[in-house]
C-alpha cells in the first residue's frame, strides 16, 4: 500500500510567495534594530547623558519634546529623511553650526524672513530681534540659539543669552537697540558683563576670541574685571578640568594671557 504523499502541492509562484514572506520577516527585526539605533533619542542617550560627551539629557524647555524634534531632525544630513531605514547614519551625526541651522531653517523657514518680533509667541523679554537682518549678513541660527535643545548654563533658559549677541555687537551699542523698552527690571538670572568690558567688534585680538568662544560654552561669559589675575588662573584651571570643556592647555595659557590684561587689580 503506497503511503500518500506529504509533501503540499504549490505551485511555483505561491512556494516564491512564502520564500519572500520568510526573508521579510527574518529581515524586519534586524532593518528595525538598524533603525532604533540610528533615530532613537533614548538610544542615544546612552551615551549622551554620561557625561562623557557634554549632557544632552536636559529636555529644552521651548522647544517640543524629542518625541516631536528629535535628535536626528538637528544632526543628521536633513534631518535623515533622505535615508530611510537608517536615517541620519549615512551622513553621519553632526553638531556643526552648517548642518544644524540648515536643519532648522528647514522647518522654521519663516524665521529667515521675519524682520522683528511681530506674531512671535513668545519673548518673554521682548528682544527686538531682526532675523532677516542677521540672515542677510550670513549669520547661522546656531550664533544666537546654539543652546535651543542643550542648555548647560547654570540657569537653563534655552532662550538666546545676552553674552552670544555681543560676539558681534559691540560694546558700544545702546540697550534699547536689543531692549526698546528699556532692560528688563530686577535681578539678572545671569551675570551681565558691564559694556565697558563687554568684548569690541570685531575683536582684533586672538586671545580675547579664545575667551570668547571657550569659555561661553556652557554659560555667559563671566566679566573680566569680576576676578583678579590670581583668581583666574584657578577658575580657567578648574573650568578646563570639567568633562567636555574642549579647553586645551594651550588654550588656558591664551585665555589667561588675556584676562591679566583686563583682571580686577588686587
Ligand atoms: C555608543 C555611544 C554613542 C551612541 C549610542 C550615540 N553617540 Fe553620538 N557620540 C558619541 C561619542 C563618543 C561622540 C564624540 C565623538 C568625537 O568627539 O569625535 C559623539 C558625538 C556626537 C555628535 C557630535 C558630532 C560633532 O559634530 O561634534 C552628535 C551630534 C551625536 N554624537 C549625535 C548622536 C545621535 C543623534 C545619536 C543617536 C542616533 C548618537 N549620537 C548616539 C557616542 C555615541
Ligand atoms: C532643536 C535642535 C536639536 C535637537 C533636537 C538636539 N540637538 Fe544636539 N545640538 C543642537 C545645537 C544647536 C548644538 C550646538 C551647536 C553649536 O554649538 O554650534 C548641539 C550640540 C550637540 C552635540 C555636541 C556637543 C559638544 O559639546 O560638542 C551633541 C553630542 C548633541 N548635540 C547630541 C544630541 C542628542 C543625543 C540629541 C537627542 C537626545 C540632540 N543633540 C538633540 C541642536 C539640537
Ligand atoms: C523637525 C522640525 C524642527 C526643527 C529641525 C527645529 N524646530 Fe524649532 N520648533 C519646531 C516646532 C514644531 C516648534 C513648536 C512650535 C509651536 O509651538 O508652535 C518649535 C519651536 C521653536 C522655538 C520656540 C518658539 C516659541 O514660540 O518660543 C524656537 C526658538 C525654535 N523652535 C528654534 C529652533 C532652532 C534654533 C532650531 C535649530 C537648532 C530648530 N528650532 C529646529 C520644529 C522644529
Ligand atoms: C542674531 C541672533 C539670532 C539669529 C541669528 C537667529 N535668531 Fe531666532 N531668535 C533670536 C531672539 C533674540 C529671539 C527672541 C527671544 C527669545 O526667544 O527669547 C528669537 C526667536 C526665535 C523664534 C521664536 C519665534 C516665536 O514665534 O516665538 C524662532 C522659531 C527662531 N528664533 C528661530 C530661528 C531660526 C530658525 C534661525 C535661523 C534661520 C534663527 N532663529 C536665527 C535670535 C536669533
Ligand atoms: C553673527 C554676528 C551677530 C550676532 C551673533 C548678533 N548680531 Fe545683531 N547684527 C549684526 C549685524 C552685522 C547687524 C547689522 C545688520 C544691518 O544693519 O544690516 C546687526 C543688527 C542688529 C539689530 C538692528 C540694529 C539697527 O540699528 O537696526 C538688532 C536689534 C540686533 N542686531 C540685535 C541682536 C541681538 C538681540 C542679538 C543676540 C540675540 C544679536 N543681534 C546677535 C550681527 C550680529
Ligand atoms: C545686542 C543686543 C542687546 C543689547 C545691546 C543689550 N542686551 Fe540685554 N539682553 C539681550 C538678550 C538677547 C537678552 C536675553 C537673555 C536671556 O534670556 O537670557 C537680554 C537680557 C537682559 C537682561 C535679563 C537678563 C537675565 O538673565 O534675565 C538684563 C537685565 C539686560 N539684558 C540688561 C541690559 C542692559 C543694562 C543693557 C545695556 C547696557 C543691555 N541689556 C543691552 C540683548 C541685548
Ligand atoms: C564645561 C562647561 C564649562 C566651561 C567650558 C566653562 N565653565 Fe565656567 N562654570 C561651569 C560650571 C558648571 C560652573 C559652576 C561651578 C560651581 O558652582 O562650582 C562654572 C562657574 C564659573 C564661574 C563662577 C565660579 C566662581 O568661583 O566665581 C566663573 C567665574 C567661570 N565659570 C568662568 C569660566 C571661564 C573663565 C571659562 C573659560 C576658561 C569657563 N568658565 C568655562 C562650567 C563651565
Amino acid at each position: 500500500m503506497k503511503m500518500p504523499k506529504r509533501k503540499p502541492k504549490f505551485s511555483k509562484p505561491v512556494w516564491g510567495i512564502i520564500i519572500v514572506a520568510v526573508v521579510i520577516v527574518a529581515v524586519m527585526p534586524i532593518l528595525g534594530l538598524a533603525h532604533f539605533t540610528t533615530t532613537n533619542p533614548s538610544f542615544c542617550l546612552t551615551c549622551h547623558s554620561t557625561g562623557e560627551t557634554a549632557d544632552m539629557s536636559q529636555p529644552s524647555k521651548v522647544h517640543p519634546s524629542y518625541s516631536v524634534v528629535s535628535c536626528i531632525d538637528c544632526h543628521a544630513d536633513n534631518g535623515g529623511y533622505k535615508h530611510l531605514i537608517t536615517d541620519g547614519y549615512r551622513g553621519g551625526y553632526s553638531a556643526s553650526p552648517e548642518r544644524v541651522s540648515s536643519n532648522c531653517e528647514r522647518c522654521h523657514a519663516n524665521m529667515i524672513s521675519k524682520d522683528d518680533t511681530q506674531g512671535f509667541q513668545h519673548n518673554p523679554l521682548n528682544i527686538y530681534i531682526p532675523h532677516d537682518k542677521h540672515m542677510a549678513i550670513g549669520a547661522k541660527c546656531t550664533d544666537c540659539h546654539r543652546n535651543i535643545a542643550h542648555d548647560l548654563n547654570i540657569n537653563p533658559t534655552n532662550r538666546p543669552r545676552m553674552a552670544y549677541c555681543f560676539q558681534c555687537h559691540s560694546s558700544q551699542t545702546s540697550c534699547t537697540t536689543c531692549h526698546p523698552g528699556g532692560p528688563p527690571k530686577g535681578a539678572p538670572s545671569t551675570p551681565i558683563p558691564p559694556p565697558a568690558l563687554m568684548p569690541q567688534t570685531p575683536s582684533p585680538d586672538a586671545a580675547e576670541a579664545t575667551w570668547q568662544v571657550k569659555c561661553s560654552q556652557c554659560h555667559a561669559l563671566y566679566p573680566p574685571g569680576s576676578h583678579t589675575s590670581q583668581e583666574w588662573s584657578g577658575i580657567v584651571g578648574q573650568m578646563a578640568g570639567f568633562t567636555g570643556s574642549n579647553i586645551t592647555a594651550e588654550d588656558q595659557a591664551t585665555i589667561i594671557s588675556y584676562l591679566n590684561t583686563v583682571a580686577k587689580k588686587p
